[in-house]
């Protein structure tokens, strides 16, 4: 793939209580990072064993809401990729990414774009989408055709995968928000007051997790001939879905 094969959308940036956080303040998400306090280590560490353990051929990457690329771009190394696409609302976010991405050794494409028009900007099929912390922002109707688009834009044999949010068995979403706070109160480090007051409103406003099970089950429905999680990190919050 090549700029050529990008469409850049003129579209109008989304800016709402899902995105401020980090079109206002990309600070404040990166002391998270930092800290590891949703764990990020790990979880890039499972996307790592899963890519060199299954992409043995030189693969197109296609990070969607990519962030800073902080954690991707160190977990592409030594394995066989050889393109990255990145898409972001956050200006700021991928003004970072590229300096992050700048000695990755494989092309390097940054799209300023509303992530769910993924299929509109990249115009060919890719080896491996990657989603991390964002498809739950959607309502569950567009969960549905987000990954229906994602199944439609890859290449044979490729995967698509998301670290996101669970909700367990049974649990509401008011239910699920007191276990983030006791999570947070628990494992989280690094926010002053104003920073944790900030990220509870976006994690109030703009979460919508799924369980387990729904999670798989969106992605049957999206006909992907394989879904199923593949990992949990410790504080119950975070799984890692694989579907292909
Ligand atoms: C929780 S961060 C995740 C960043 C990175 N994927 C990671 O694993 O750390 C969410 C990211 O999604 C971006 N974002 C939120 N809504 C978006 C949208 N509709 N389109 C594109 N990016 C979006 C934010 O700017 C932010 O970089």
């Amino acid at each position: 793939m090549s700029e050529t094969d990008i469409n850049n959308l003129d579209q109008k940036i989304l800016f709402d209580i899902s995105t401020e956080i980090f079109i206002k303040n990309w600070s404040i998400y990166r002391k998270i990072i930092e800290n590891d306090n949703m764990s990020h280590r790990s979880g890039y560490s499972k996307l790592k064993e899963i890519l060199l353990a299954e992409m043995d051929r030189p693969f197109s990457f296609l990070d969607l809401a990519c962030g800073d690329a902080y954690y991707s771009s160190r977990t592409l190394r030594d394995t066989k990729a050889r393109e990255y696409i990145g898409i972001d609302v956050s200006e700021q976010a991928l003004s970072f990414a590229k300096e992050e991405l700048s000695s990755a050794g494989f092309e390097t494409i940054l799209v300023n774009a509303d992530f769910f028009d993924f299929d509109r900007i990249v115009r060919q099929p890719v080896d491996v989408i990657w989603v991390g912390f964002s498809v739950h922002h959607l309502d569950i109707a567009d969960k549905l055709e987000f990954m229906k688009k994602a199944r439609n834009s890859l290449s044979a044999k490729g995967l698509f995968l998301l670290y996101e949010p669970v909700l367990i068995e049974g649990e509401n979403r008011e239910e699920f928000l007191k276990r983030f706070r006791e999570t947070y109160d628990r494992h989280w480090r690094g926010l002053n007051e104003e920073e944790e007051e900030s990220l509870f409103e976006h994690v109030r406003e703009s979460e919508k997790p799924e369980t387990t099970e729904d999670w798989i089950k969106l992605g049957k429905n999206a006909v992907f001939t394989k879904a199923e999680k593949v990992y949990s990190e410790n504080t119950g919050l975070y799984e890692i879905f694989k579907y292909g």
